[in-house]
């Protein structure tokens, strides 16, 4: 029996069959300020403040500072989960420079191009976070910096599905992995491969609509449930995104 878990996003759960299907993978792609880290602090902060799942968010990118200067925008109180032991949250970021994602840069004390934090570290430190809170929601954010360090794509291929594998084996955590997208083309991603080792892929887009940009959510792929097909407008409110699944985006505007 699959079992279905709320993300905490309003609206979302209806474009994806009543949920995310507990202890799966998913891919939350976009482009730079399309609100993936939003959307993962909000799966976070829901599970572990309002469904009593306990959670872990790995920054990779921003710093935790950042981070938690972000939940708080919308209301999200990530000192005092963590002061609970509701959630742990991974310091990943010293390791990369902001310019990491188009860089290939490792901040100091590593080298240029130098594997200061390879995946075998991430996946070592998810574990044992996992396991000191008893986590049901996992949120690694971003894997895009982490992914640049490997030149070959075979090498990179074989990290991401080290990844995947390790996730899928954490009993009962649903997981989210947030990626950027390279290209405005839904498939364009880094190395080709990371939607079709995971089970379910979410994409976010800023679109340009004439003068203004409209926020969109669509859902390409996801195992063992129906979904919808169709982009859905959302908003980022004051208390976070919400996604209006009766509306549809057509080229040109919402409707
Ligand atoms: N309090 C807020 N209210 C509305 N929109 C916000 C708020 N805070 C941030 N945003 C929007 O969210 C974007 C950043 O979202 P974020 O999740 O950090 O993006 P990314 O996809 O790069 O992780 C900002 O560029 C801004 O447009
Ligand atoms: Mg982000």
């Amino acid at each position: 029996m699959l079992r279905r878990v709320r993300s905490g996003i309003p609206g979302f759960d209806d474009i994806v069959g009543g949920g995310l299907i507990k202890g799966r993978t998913y891919m939350i792609l976009g482009g730079p300020g399309a609100g993936k880290t939003i959307f993962a602090l909000q799966f976070l902060h829901t599970g572990a403040a309002e469904y009593g799942e306990r959670g872990v968010y790995v920054t990779l990118e921003e710093s935790v500072d950042s981070i938690m200067h972000t939940a708080r925008q919308f209301g999200w109180d990530l000192a005092k989960l963590k002061q609970e032991e509701k959630i742990e949250i991974v310091d990943a970021s010293p390791f990369y420079s902001p310019l990491a994602t188009s860089m290939f840069a490792v901040k100091s004390p590593g080298v240029l191009g130098e594997r200061e934090f390879d995946m075998m570290t991430l996946i070592t430190l998810v574990k044992q976070a996992c396991s000191r809170v008893n986590a049901e929601r996992i949120v690694i954010d971003s894997l895009t910096p982490l992914i640049l360090q490997y030149r070959e794509l075979f090498e990179a291929r074989m990290q991401i599905l080290q990844l995947t594998k390790t996730l899928s084996e954490l009993e009962g955590a649903t997981s989210l992995i947030v990626a950027e997208l390279t290209s405005p083309t839904a498939e364009a991603t880094l190395f080709g491969i990371e939607p079709y080792v995971v089970d379910g892929v979410i994409l976010l887009y800023n679109i340009r609509s004439r003068a203004e940009r409209i926020r969109a959510i669509e859902v390409l792929k996801m195992r063992g449930s129906p979904h919808s097909n169709m982009l859905h407008p959302f908003q980022i409110t004051k208390d976070g995104i919400v996604v209006y699944p009766k509306e549809k985006v057509f080229e040109g505007g919402v409707q």
